[in-house]
C-alpha cells in the first residue's frame, strides 16, 4: 500500500470547505467505480490533508459528495496508521465494552477551534479501499475518534453537532478568533502567522 507521502506526490491542493457550506451538511453518494479518477481524488485528498496538518479528511471537505475519506493518524500506541476508506460503516462497542473518553477534538473545516468531546475509545470501521477491496480497521486512541469523525462527515454531521450548546458557542468563538489566520482557499494558500495578521 502506498504511503501518504507517495499519494501526496501526485496530488494537488484543494480548498477545504467550511461547516457553513451546504456540501458539509449533505448525505454523500456511495463509491461504486474504483477507477483512475478515484485514485486522483485520493491523491488530492492526501496532499490537501498533509498541507493542512490533518489526521483525517473526508471528500465533502474537498467539495466532493462521495462517501470516501483518507486518514493518517496515531492510535493509542502512538503508531501512525494510514488508509483510504470508501463507503465506511462504523461499529462501536455496546454495553460493558463501551468506554467513553473525553478528548479535545478539532476539524479542518472549522479551523483553529477545539473542544472536548466524549466518544467511545474503540471503533471498527469497515468498507472498501481505493481498489474496491474490502477492508476493516480497528481503531484505538485518536484513531478511534478519527474514524468516527470522518464517517460522520459523510452523513452531513460535524462534531459541533455533538457538543452541548455551551461548548458549541465556545467552539464558534474560538473559530472566529482564529479566522484571520486562514485564507478562504486554505491550504492552497498557507495559513498566516499571527505577525502577518497583526
Ligand atoms: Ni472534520
Amino acid at each position: 500500500m502506498k504511503s501518504p507521502a507517495e499519494w501526496a506526490r501526485t496530488g494537488k491542493l484543494i480548498r477545504i470547505t467550511r461547516w457553513d457550506e451546504p456540501i458539509m451538511r449533505s448525505q454523500t453518494r456511495p463509491v461504486t467505480v474504483f477507477d483512475d479518477a478515484l485514485a486522483q481524488l485520493v491523491a488530492d485528498m492526501f496532499a490537501t490533508m498533509a498541507a493542512a496538518d490533518g489526521v483525517g479528511l473526508a471528500a465533502p471537505q474537498v467539495n466532493v459528495d462521495f462517501a470516501i475519506f483518507v486518514f493518517n493518524c496515531p492510535d493509542a500506541d502512538d503508531k501512525l496508521v494510514h488508509g483510504v476508506v470508501c463507503n465506511p460503516v462504523v461499529t462501536l462497542p455496546e454495553g460493558k465494552a463501551r468506554r467513553l473518553v473525553s478528548a479535545e477534538e478539532g476539524c479542518l473545516s472549522w479551523p483553529g477551534a477545539y473542544q472536548p468531546l466524549s466518544r467511545p475509545d474503540f471503533a471498527i470501521c469497515e468498507g472498501q479501499d481505493e481498489t474496491g477491496a474490502s477492508i476493516r480497521i480497528e481503531g484505538t486512541g485518536l484513531l478511534a475518534r478519527c474514524l468516527q469523525h470522518e464517517t460522520d462527515h459523510l452523513h452531513g454531521t460535524v462534531f459541533g453537532d455533538r457538543l452541548s450548546t455551551r461548548s458549541r458557542r465556545k467552539l464558534d468563538e474560538e473559530k472566529e478568533h482564529y479566522a484571520p489566520l486562514y485564507p478562504d482557499d486554505w491550504p492552497v494558500h498557507k495559513k498566516r502567522t499571527a505577525g502577518e495578521v497583526a
